[in-house]
């Protein structure tokens, strides 16, 4: 009976189907070494899995290598990026039996609304996600038509947000990203509902010139 409900309460703390109890003990230890500590699992992709950390910001262990080397590459630029997320910390995880190879401690984004996701996946993913051409397409006034003269709710989310996005898009730009996984479940609101931000920037990685910056490194 105890056992049972010590199951039943870890299953609903972690949500043990898609976090295990390796991948808890690996957060808590990266956790740990980062000065930081676990609250809670947020949030899993098909890469990488994501923890609320208490104060208040994401770590992420991700196999996409990738996104590590944009994380090590943009880690630099702290506190001026507004629509890509900011990262405090990236490295390595030693290790000889987990997949999950690399950890990204970054800012934690508020949530979208249900029609601000449906929105930017109706309209905005198909211009913008793994195409090179994201910035002359985002600002074609053809290709953007179909938002213009909005009546129904959606038309009229994809109004507002559509300076938003252009912003995500420019620095992308800035930054030399060719391209990303644009869609709704990896961006959210900063703070101050000011910025829309791009969190999850994986993609092609024949794209990215690795760093040549030193790799942190984590034993696990
Ligand atoms: N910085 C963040 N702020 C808020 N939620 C996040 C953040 N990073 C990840 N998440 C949550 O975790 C999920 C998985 O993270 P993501 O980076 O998209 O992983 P993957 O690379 O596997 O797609 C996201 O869809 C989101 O719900
Ligand atoms: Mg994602």
């Amino acid at each position: 009976m105890e056992i049972k409900f010590k199951l039943f309460l870890e299953k609903l703390i972690y949500n043990s189907d898609i976090f295990s109890k390796k991948d808890i003990k690996v957060a808590k230890k990266v956790a740990k070494e980062l000065g930081e500590k676990i609250l809670k699992p947020l949030n899993a992709g098909s890469f990488g899995k994501a923890y609320e950390t208490e104060s208040g910001k994401v770590l992420k262990i991700t196999s996409d290598e990738e996104e590590f080397h944009i994380a090590q590459k943009l880690s630099r630029n702290k506190n001026w990026m507004k629509c890509l997320i900011n990262y405090y910390n990236v490295g390595e995880l030693i290790s000889q039996d987990y997949d999950y190879k690399w950890y990204i401690l970054m800012d934690k984004v508020l949530p979208l609304t249900t029609l601000e996701k449906v929105t930017i996946n109706y309209y905005y993913m198909d211009i913008i996600q793994y195409n090179k051409n994201y910035w002359e397409d985002i600002n074609n006034e053809k290709k953007i038509k179909k938002i213009r003269n909005s009546d129904t709710n959606v038309r009229k989310m994809a109004n507002k947000l559509y300076p938003y996005i252009v912003k995500i898009c420019k620095e992308l730009k800035l930054h030399k990203i060719k391209e990303t996984d644009f869609h709704s479940e990896n961006m959210g609101w900063d703070k101050n509902f000011e910025n829309l931000v791009l969190f999850d920037l994986g993609g092609c990685i024949e794209e990215i010139e690795p760093s040549n910056r030193k790799i942190n490194k984590i034993k696990i």
